[in-house]
């Protein structure tokens, strides 16, 4: 036991988070992913960090800070990456966009593509990955009975490598399964005591990688998706980083493709490049 678990336990903090560090782990962070947190964020950032400096038994966050700038940096950032995200999702989050791709956005692509289109959709930020599988759900249950020839390629990416590994594993407690419609819930899982495993035909229909959209260079060899989904995750970046991920977004969409954000975030102010189709009550932004 670390001389921070024995502190720890006694309710009392080993180390603070001060106001100078604060802004040093701030920048790093903000330069390798685009999110930014302000400053009534401080004492969410340093109870995340606080659980590197345990897993590395380090005492003060002025040390860890330090040991970022050295050689161990490039590893540790990655560690760093995976403590500082918030990876809140679910399946059929916002179920009246899967309505609108459904009975609008894949019928008027594939009236355009043909019945024999293969459309490339990307779950960009997938965190453990229920958007990709729902998505992959979707097609199942409702795609493919009416468009029999239509194909999909499902894509996922995240900058954290932890809930990718766990979306590989495809188990998930009864929060994210909790919209899922009974029938599909039996059909494309098996119960696993208080979880419940996705069956291999559905885990199989979508690849993961790792992607950082704040990296322009990662971003460019993401090419041609007809739909994307990046939801809530526009809200932890600042002005600057919106908008270059928007402007990579907008390059990775083939034209007439559409792109998704989360309910509680909107391009308005950010840029004027797509068309903004309204459809019950949902925006979806197309590339025209
Ligand atoms: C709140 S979850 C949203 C998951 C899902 N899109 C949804 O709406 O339910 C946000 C995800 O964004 C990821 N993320 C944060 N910054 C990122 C970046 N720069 N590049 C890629 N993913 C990022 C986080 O790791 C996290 O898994």
């Amino acid at each position: 036991m670390s001389i921070l678990d024995k502190i720890d336990l006694k309710g009392q903090r080993r180390s603070k988070l001060s106001g100078k560090t604060f802004e040093q782990l701030r920048e790093i962070i903000y330069r390798e992913t685009g999110i930014y947190f302000q400053d009534n964020k401080r004492y969410l950032l340093e109870s995340r960090v606080s659980r590197r400096l345990k897993a590395l038994s380090i005492d003060t966050f002025e040390e860890y800070a330090s040991s970022l700038q050295n050689g161990r940096r490039s590893r540790e950032i990655g560690c760093l990456i995976n403590a500082i995200t918030i990876n809140e999702t679910s399946f059929f989050r916002h179920q009246s966009q899967f309505d609108v791709l459904v009975d609008h956005l894949v019928p008027a692509l594939v009236k355009e593509r043909g019945e024999s289109a293969t459309l490339r959709l990307w779950s960009a930020a997938s965190s453990t990955g229920e958007e990709a599988y729902s998505l992959a759900i979707l097609y199942v249950e409702r795609l493919k009975p009416r468009f029999p020839k239509l194909r999909v390629e499902i894509v996922a990416t995240d900058i954290d490598t932890n809930v990718l590994e766990e979306a590989k594993d495809g188990r998930y407690n009864g929060y994210a399964t909790r919209n899922i419609p009974p029938a599909w819930l039996r059909k494309h899982f098996t119960p696993e005591g208080k979880h419940h495993r996705l069956n291999d035909d559905i885990r199989k229909m979508v690849r993961f990688k790792q992607v950082n959209l704040s990296d322009r260079t990662s971003m460019l060899r993401m090419r041609s998706f007809d739909i994307i989904f990046c939801a809530n995750v526009l809200i932890y970046f600042d002005d600057e980083s919106k908008k270059q991920v928007i402007s990579s977004l907008y390059n990775s969409l083939a034209t007439g493709g559409y792109l998704f954000v989360g309910f509680s975030e909107s391009l308005y102010g950010v840029t004027q490049a797509f068309h903004a189709v309204r459809l019950d009550k949902t925006i979806a932004y197309q590339k025209v």
